[in-house]
């Protein structure tokens, strides 16, 4: 039995159509269509003997987790039997399950048992990474929970770790973090065998055979994260009763009153104008931050008619469907083709009608009395009338180099925002990295090593761009091929 909220996901899944990229998944639901059912009804999960949860758990600017689901999930528990065991598979802070345990007791569910099992699994080869897992880990609060749940992976061969429910939730965080701790250590001794003659392929070959250290994840790079808009992009934000389109650039200054040092400034009455996946509506929906990074490299630009399209650093990503009103599934704009369809909000213009109110929205102007994208001046002159979601194809796909800030905004609600040609777009991918340094912080620790790690993963871009133009002299129009760890650090 499989429960989810979106009406379309469980009506495509129900068709054996699956709603996201993911190679081996139509096969796996072929083959198990006999046994697999689909709901929207949180009450047709009472009879079931495991209740994995496994909803996106995305963080909140401060780099905690959002568990809003989560505490969804378990508000909606149907009446269960004894013996029921709910298991944790979302990413979770460590302590949540014993929040969770808490909250059930609460409830007078103290006879449904708990556990975590985090799941290690990469995107783009989940069912392969799922079967052959490097291991399982199990946290219960009681033996026999643990049991059952490590039952389940009898025919997978993978060692069981067994422990407790907080050191199973810290067992997820810290391989994360060690993998970026990888990553960005033999980044920085790249950087020092550029400085003094050393090749870094020998070094790390040298290094991996160590077996105490091993060979993975020891391959030089650009480092992981980050995702952006280029400042002058627009978005339709409502500050008190004031509502009006601007670019992200001028928001930033505004908002940090100019200081040029600062990176991210956080929000608390900033309305930003947005598009909510799961009801395919845009709306207003508060802002938690607004955030800047130096960027230099190449920016795709975007567009989706004869509009000008939005410019974004390659691994933003952008809300997508197959077809127009299609399943959304979140991609990077560097895997956009120009078969997806995106999402994106248009006004109607009715001149007949005397609006009272001006309503922010984005995008250029369009022919008078018909469908039209609202700007800047038809917000202004307020002939707007109402706003809808339309779809429209890819149409260019185009790389632009760039050498400044890029921004972006935290809007927990729908995790996406509206901007220049009325494109949603999402919010930046999540770093597991700040979770962990967050609940760190959150407790007290100040976690050095971590904070120094994500210091290097953000310098790593700039330093590897500046090897370029050292080895290449200008870059503009210069083709460069980088081969990456395929390790998206952070999500999951
Ligand atoms: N994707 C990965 O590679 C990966 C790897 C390891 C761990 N994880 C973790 O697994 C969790 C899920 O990640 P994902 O990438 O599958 O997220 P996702 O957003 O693709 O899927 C989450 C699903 O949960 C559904 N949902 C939301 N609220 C719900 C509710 N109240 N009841 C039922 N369903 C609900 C959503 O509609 C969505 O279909 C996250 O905590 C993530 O950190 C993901």
């Amino acid at each position: 039995m499989i429960r989810d909220v979106v009406e379309s996901k469980v009506d495509a899944l129900k068709r054996g159509e699956v709603p996201f990229h993911e190679d081996e998944v139509p096969a796996l639901l072929e083959r198990n269509r006999d046994r697999l059912s689909f709901t929207l009804d949180p009450a047709d999960v009472a009879g079931c003997e495991f209740l994995f949860v496994c909803v996106d758990t995305p963080p909140t600017h401060s780099g905690d987790a959002d568990l809003s689901r989560v505490w969804t999930v378990i508000e909606e528990l149907p009446p269960v039997e004894a013996g029921t065991i709910l298991v944790m598979k979302s990413t979770v802070p460590v302590g949540t399950g014993e929040k969770v345990r808490y909250g059930l007791d609460s409830r007078g569910l103290e006879h449904v048992a708990y556990a975590s099992n985090p799941e290690f699994l990469a995107e783009g080869s989940a069912v392969r990474d799922f079967m052959h897992p490097d291991r399982i880990v199990v946290g219960a609060f009681e033996p026999e929970d643990a049991d059952a749940v490590a039952g389940l992976y009898d025919s997978l061969e993978a060692e069981i770790v067994r422990c407790d429910v907080n050191s199973a939730e810290m067992i997820k965080l810290a391989a994360n973090a060690f993998l970026m701790t990888r990553i960005s250590f033999i980044n920085e001794i790249a950087n020092l065998c550029e400085a003094t003659g050393a090749d870094v392929v020998e070094v790390a070959k040298g290094i991996g055979l160590d077996r105490r250290l091993g060979p993975h994840f020891l391959r030089a790079g650009i480092g992981y994260g980050g995702s952006c808009l280029r400042g002058e992009e627009t978005v339709g934000i409502r500050e008190g009763e004031d509502m009006r389109t601007t670019t992200l650039a001028r928001l930033f200054d505004h908002l940090s009153d100019g200081d040029p040092g600062r990176e991210v400034v956080q929000t608390t009455d900033l309305d930003v104008f947005a598009w909510s996946p799961e009801t395919c509506d845009p709306g207003f929906f508060p802002a938690v931050a607004i955030t800047r990074r130096w960027f230099e490299g190449e920016l795709i630009g975007v567009k989706h008619g004869f509009y000008r399209g939005v410019r974004v650093t390659p691994d933003h990503p952008f809300v997508v469907a197959s077809e127009a009103g299609g399943q959304t599934e979140v991609r990077l704009a560097s895997d956009l083709t120009e078969d997806d369809w995106l999402p994106f909000v248009q006004t109607w213009r009715n001149k007949r009608v005397q609006y009272p109110k001006p309503v922010p929205a984005l995008g250029a102007p369009a022919a008078e009395g018909g469908v039209a994208l609202a700007t800047v001046d038809v917000i202004e002159s307020a002939a707007v009338d109402w706003i809808v979601t339309d779809w429209a194809q890819v149409v260019e796909l185009k790389r632009f180099p760039h050498q400044g800030w890029v921004y972006s905004l935290e809007v927990p609600g729908p995790h996406t925002f509206v901007t220049t040609a009325g494109l949603v777009v999402h919010n930046c991918f999540p770093k597991d990295s700040l979770a962990l340094k967050q609940l760190a912080s959150n407790s007290g620790y100040h976690f050095q090593l971590l904070t120094a790690v994500i210091e290097v993963n953000d310098l790593q871009k700039r330093r590897v761009v500046a090897k370029l133009k050292r080895h290449l002299g200008v870059l503009r129009g210069k083709k460069v091929g980088a081969a990456r760890a395929r390790v998206q650090a952070g999500h999951g």
